[in-house]
């Protein structure tokens, strides 16, 4: 009976371990369908098919789904096409890719994603290191537990300067389980921001001026349920009550227009699941009391990726804030200097920053905009939402970025976090006046007038036609602040044909396009066509 027992004790135990994080995608496809409408996404609801958009509706996603969906769209004539075949391998790939840069010894913290134990390492690291016991900047403290018992960390980074309270800045990371980019741009934050205060002579006034606070993994469930179970998992691991499905979309969860209409759903299915009340999940509810005790806040950055935008509030309407001026002021300059610091492109916006984005309702930054008057700001880290344009695209990669960006973005963050600590300090903000300004000292102000890049708003759910081209709904938002406002762009050179205005544009990497890129042609009957330059 013993020997049983073992048996089937060792044998659950090599069941549980030998799970990856690909298994949820076995056999799964990612597809687009074609003039999708309510009734097709009614019966694919029902065969399960899930929408990896994060809107409200299923209506303007793509979508995971099995072969027996598939068969379903064959036998009723329903166009769709096929993006991505065998996503688990897909996955696995990744998988192979970071345990093979792993064992590389040479290889930096940031080459590679990390796992919750790594980063709960690599800060005990540098809360001991000798620089540390010197200055005594960093401190780490455990805020609460999560749903399954994990620590929250808050890590603190403080002078003994100044006079207290000194105003403060709160960071928060990893809401969203998948979004492995974000814990290792907190990290780098917490690495980075003491030695930049004790050697950087124009920079360590300011951390005398201000106290800043890290919660770089605010879902610690989620995110080693995405190491180890599902790769995509977006919620924390938290169990629904009269239902099968694990998990509360952690920001649609703050008692701030909670549940209210925009990119919510009551399904404890749905990525998007609100919770059971506002702060039903102990993780916000642990964060937002520690955010709520945290004297003077004046700002917040809450980070996720993808989609490089830099959003203000309000998250939940379109509505401008009383502070709009200064919260544009500050998002402009957080914009340039994050897009400077690699030539990478990020945009701002408030609301649905241009429909490049969505509103939502019981976020974190609405709460704590609406709540506890300090600003706040939301970022999506890499890459670009202009991805979309890309026909081959698979949104899901995005939440990987190749290794060899990961330290990239972590630089650009940084660059936009320091931003925002010198903004404490200088207390109010001035408007950079624009590109004839050589202060604004921005990365579109310094590419060429003929190389502005702009951006396209265009209809991707209607097929693009043979040559590849979409119908353009909206043109354009200028990339960065130009003197007028308005999007610069010069067809002198490159008008080839009458009929059509070609423009160059910085590619979607933000690379100049006399390498490889991509560009716009629009032509007159409101088409644009996308061309990639080799
Ligand atoms: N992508 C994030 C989410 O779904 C943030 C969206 C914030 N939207 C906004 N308009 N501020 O939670
Ligand atoms: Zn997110």
């Amino acid at each position: 009976m013993r020997f049983f027992l073992i048996l089937l004790l060792a044998f659950t135990f090599f069941i549980a371990h030998s799970q990856k994080n690909s298994d949820p995608y076995i056999n799964k496809s990612l597809i687009k369908v074609h003039s999708i409408n309510e009734a097709i996404v009614d019966s694919l609801s029902e065969f399960n098919a899930i929408p990896i958009s994060c809107r409200g509706s299923m209506l303007e996603s793509n979508l995971i789904v099995d072969s027996l969906i598939i068969a379903w769209l064959n036998n009723n004539n329903i166009p769709f096409s096929i993006i991505q075949n065998n996503m688990a391998k897909m996955i696995n790939q990744e998988m192979d890719n970071i345990k093979k840069i792993k064992y590389q010894r040479s290889s930096n913290w940031y080459s590679s994603y990390r796992e919750l134990d790594e980063i709960e390492d690599k800060i005990d690291e540098i809360v001991a290191s000798e620089f540390n016991q010197k200055t005594g900047y960093v401190t780490k403290e455990v805020i609460g537990q999560s749903y399954e018992g994990r620590d929250i960390w808050a890590i603190k980074l403080s002078s003994v300067n100044g006079t207290d309270p000194k105003p403060a800045i709160v960071i928060s990371g990893c809401q969203h389980a998948r979004e492995w980019i974000t814990p290792m741009a907190t990290t780098y934050l917490i690495e980075h921001l003491p030695g930049l205060y004790y050697y950087d002579d124009d920079f360590n006034i300011f951390l005398n001026e201000a106290d800043v606070y890290i919660i770089p993994i605010v879902n610690p469930d989620g995110y080693v349920y995405t190491w180890e179970k599902d790769r995509w998992w977006r919620k924390n691991r938290q169990i629904n009550l009269g239902s099968d499905c694990v998990g509360t979309d952690l920001n649609r969860n703050w008692d701030f227009d909670w549940n209210g209409e925009q990119s919510t759903s009551q399904d404890p299915c749905s990525y998007i699941y609100v919770g059971s009340g506002p702060f039903s999940a102990p993780e916000t509810s642990v964060v937002s009391q520690y955010i709520s005790s945290i004297p003077n806040l004046v700002n917040h950055i809450d980070v996720h990726s993808y989609s490089s935008l830099i959003v203000g509030p309000w998250s939940s309407s379109d509505e401008p804030t009383e502070d709009n001026d200064e919260i544009f002021c500050l998002g402009i300059q957080m914009q340039a200097a994050v897009s400077n610091t690699n030539d990478y492109p990020y945009l701002f916006g408030t609301g649905t920053v241009n429909n490049l984005l969505y509103l939502i309702s019981g976020g974190m930054v609405d709460w704590i905009y609406g709540g506890l008057s300090s600003l706040s700001f939301l970022y999506e880290l890499r890459p670009a939402s202009l991805y979309y344009f890309d026909s081959n695209w698979n949104g899901l990669l995005a939440f990987d970025n190749s290794e060899e960006e990961i330290l990239p973005a972590c630089e650009e963050f940084f660059q936009g976090v320091k931003e925002m600590i010198k903004w404490t300090y200088l207390e109010n903000c001035e408007v950079a006046t624009g590109c004839s300004d050589p202060a604004a000292e921005n990365y579109y102000c310094n590419t060429l007038e003929g190389e502005m890049g702009c951006l396209y708003i265009v209809d991707v759910n209607t097929p693009p036609q043979a040559n590849g081209s979409y119908n353009l709904l909206e043109y354009s938002l200028p990339l960065g602040f130009i003197d007028d406002g308005s999007c610069i762009y010069s067809s002198s050179t490159e008008s080839l044909d009458q009929n059509k205005l070609i423009i160059k544009s910085i590619d979607i990497l933000g690379r100049q396009s006399d390498s490889k890129g991509l560009r716009m042609e629009i032509y007159d009957n409101g088409t644009v066509e996308k061309k990639h330059i080799y």
